[in-house]
């Protein structure tokens, strides 16, 4: 009967994988799983209580002797159900509103008006309220029957504000209409609002959009559940004070949940496979160095130095440009060569500028060799701020009248202990032998390494992962200078020829999970790999992990560059970054622009905040991309990309589910 209908639509959404075997439809938990059982106790609870309505009543109507008594029981088995609901209502709502909050907070406020999300709340809100109502009368005793009469009355009028008409516009958030361009439904909507504002929505919930967009159906699903559990209950003290029969209107409104229930279910299904399932993390409301940001040092750093010292005969014959590619012969006569840190490494792309300038040195803990360059001609390298050490005259001279010994601004690459530049290339693992896969991802630097840290948790049946087991797994603790460890194979040595970082999104296998990560050298780039393993999404096991598992990349050969040409420093951008690669793409580190910065700063930098969600899933993928703003140059940054639970929803529902009668 229909009863059957509503136990098995719920019972698929309630994983029928552990609850019925005997489904012709392969139906498998969806996560959390313990939200969905308990949403099918809850409807099982509501059936019985139904059984002792039932009992007390013959074919006169109620048996008046046992009406406070049926009445006191009824609100006992209520209660209960509540306490069940509260589990799930605890931590859907922690959720849920905070997710409905924030996409409030976020969407530009054309979408929020086209979604309606305020309304949505409000109605939520509404039958919240109803709820709790419900929930404070099976808790008071003494009450008069008129006030549990008028409250069940109220609960499935017709009026406007009902529980009833709530419902009903509750649900028509979720209904689309139409298939394709003119669906209306709220998922459906969300998912390509989200598609096209790139940005605050998915960094400020901590899900990929494909998570808010589950997150936001829990809600309205629990609201709905609720809903039903008032109109039943309501229908139930209705004929329990003799008011009627209400057999065929409990019956009719169930027909309804479980029309709106499947409804829904197809509904979130088709938005969540539109859905995008990439979460990144936006700037911090602070940039904080060694914090939220790390930097690559010294790679080629703008440096000042008299042509006299670029050539080993200490001659003046050429010009700056003629230094395309030298070194620091010498300090002829220890002008303000020897003032300033030498440079001990190649010197490139040299350019005469003006033959006198004010040069202000920086604080040498900054890793900048100048805060800013002054030229008489007025040109200013760098922002000029003021200058607490006071401002350095550096003058070109002429020797014998034919050559002028011109200060050059160059370029200096040098490897030295002021040049973080070394790039991990050891595996970064989970512990694939105990069934831990990778949750997160962030860059870390250690011992002046840049690594790429896994956070790893325990995968569990129906695609769930364990909280109580998340953690950072330690990176690699080694040095440059240990035995053992080589260039090239350990690490990578960023220099002014071998600087290529290539820009990836990495999508592992159906069935599979991301399970590491890596980066290797191809030709003269770093190149990004995800390590994959399968895995049983029923079971939550790892499949063979030692024997099974593959390394994935991209190996294309023409990549498109991604501009760093005369970037600002990216701390300096008044707006937030944004994503602005592509995948397949490749990016150089440089220095910074020469005016803007006097070229002092290695860029882009790199983002080291935890890219991690709020509620940890496995991952089915990962990659390295750029954000950044124009003119500024920007961060380094990972990415994931959330299992894709789409697949695990079938919109279907057992017939022989378990008779309820
Ligand atoms: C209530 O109505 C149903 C059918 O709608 C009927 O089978 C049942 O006997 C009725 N119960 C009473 C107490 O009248
Ligand atoms: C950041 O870390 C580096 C070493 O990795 C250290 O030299 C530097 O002083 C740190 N800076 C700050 C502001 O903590
Ligand atoms: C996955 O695990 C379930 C339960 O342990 C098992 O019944 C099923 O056969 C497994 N599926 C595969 C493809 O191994």
């Amino acid at each position: 009967m229909r009863l059957t209908r509503v136990c098995g639509i719920l019972l698929f959404v309630c994983t029928c994988s552990i609850v019925l075997t005997s489904s012709k439809n392969i139906i498998t938990a969806f996560p959390p799983v313990q939200w969905m059982i308990t949403a099918l106790d809850v409807i099982r609870g509501v059936q019985k209580v139904w059984k002792i309505v039932e009992m007390t009543i013959n074919e006169d109507g109620p048996m008046s002797p046992f009406i406070d008594q049926t009445e006191r029981k009824i609100f006992r088995k209520m209660d209960l159900i509540y306490r069940k609901l509260d589990i799930i209502t605890d931590s859907t709502d922690a959720v849920g509103t905070q997710t409905i909050t924030t996409i409030l907070r976020t969407l530009p406020d054309r979408i929020k008006l086209e979604l309606r999300v305020n309304d949505l709340l409000d109605y939520m809100t509404r039958i919240g309220v109803f709820y709790r109502n419900m929930r404070y009368y099976a808790n008071t005793d003494d009450l008069e029957r008129h006030t549990l009469e008028d409250f069940a009355h109220n609960v499935i009028s017709h009026d406007g504000g009902s529980v009833r008409s709530l419902l009903e516009r509750v649900h028509a958030f979720v209904a689309s209409n139409d298939k394709g361009l003119t669906n209306t439904g709220i998922l459906h909507l969300l998912s390509h609002a989200a598609q096209e504002i790139e940005g605050d929505m998915r960094c400020n919930t901590k899900q990929s959009p494909q998570q808010v967009l589950f997150n936001l159906y829990k809600s309205i699903a629990l609201t709905e559940l609720k809903g039903y559990m008032m109109m039943q209950f309501s229908y139930m003290l209705l004929k329990l004070y003799n008011k009627g029969n209400f057999t065929k209107e409990a019956s009719i409104m169930k027909e309804r949940y479980a029309e709106r229930t499947t409804a829904a279910i197809q509904s979130v299904k088709e938005a969540m496979a539109d859905a995008s399932r990439e979460f990144w993390r936006c700037d911090p409301q602070k940039h904080v160095l060694n914090e939220s940001y790390i930097e690559i040092t010294n790679l080629l750093q703008g440096y000042v130095q008299n042509e006299v010292d670029l050539n080993p005969e200490g001659t003046c014959r050429e010009n700056c440009a003629y230094y395309s590619y030298t070194k620091s012969h010498s300090c002829y006569q220890n002008l303000y060569c020897q003032q300033q840190r030498r440079c001990n490494g190649r010197i490139i792309d040299c350019q005469f500028i003006d033959s006198d300038a004010w040069v202000c040195p920086a604080d040498v803990k900054s890793g900048r060799r100048y805060e800013y360059i002054e030229y008489e001609n007025g040109r200013t390298l760098g922002r000029k701020q003021g200058c607490p050490k006071g401002p350095v005259k550096v003058d070109s001279w002429w020797r014998w009248l034919f050559w002028h010994c011109s200060y050059c601004f160059c370029l200096c690459d040098e490897e030295s202990v002021y040049s973080d530049r070394y790039i991990n290339m050891r595996s970064a693992i989970a512990d694939v032998v105990n069934n831990r896969v990778v949750t997160g991802l962030r860059f870390v630097k250690n011992n002046r390494i840049i690594h790429l840290q896994i956070q790893e948790g325990k995968l569990l049946p129906g695609g769930e992962i364990d909280v109580t087991t998340i953690h950072w797994v330690p990176v690699e603790n080694y040095r440059i200078t240990d035995k053992n460890t080589f260039n090239g194979q350990d690490y990578h040595t960023l220099t002014s020829t071998e600087r290529e970082i290539d820009l990836d999104d990495l999508i592992a296998d159906d069935g599979h999970v991301l399970t590491g990560v890596r980066f290797k050298k191809v030709g003269q780039h770093l190149n990004f790999e995800i390590y994959i393993t399968p895995f049983n999404f029923s079971s939550g096991q790892l499949i063979d992990p030692l024997h099974m598992s593959v390394w994935k990349d991209n190996l294309i050969s023409s990549r498109k560059v991604l501009n760093m040409e005369k970037m600002d420093v990216p701390i300096r951008s008044p707006l937030p970054s944004v994503p602005d690669s592509k995948s397949q793409q490749v990016l150089q580190f440089t220095h910074t622009d020469m005016d803007r910065d006097a070229s002092q700063t290695t860029v882009p930098f790199i983002d080291a905040q935890p890219v991690e969600l709020m509620i940890p899933v496995p991952l089915a993928g990962a990659g390295i991309y750029h954000k950044g703003r124009p003119h500024f140059g920007g961060f380094i940054a990972p990415k994931i990309i959330t299992y894709d639970y789409s697949k695990h929803l079938q919109a279907g529902f057992p017939e022989d589910a378990e008779k309820v009668h």
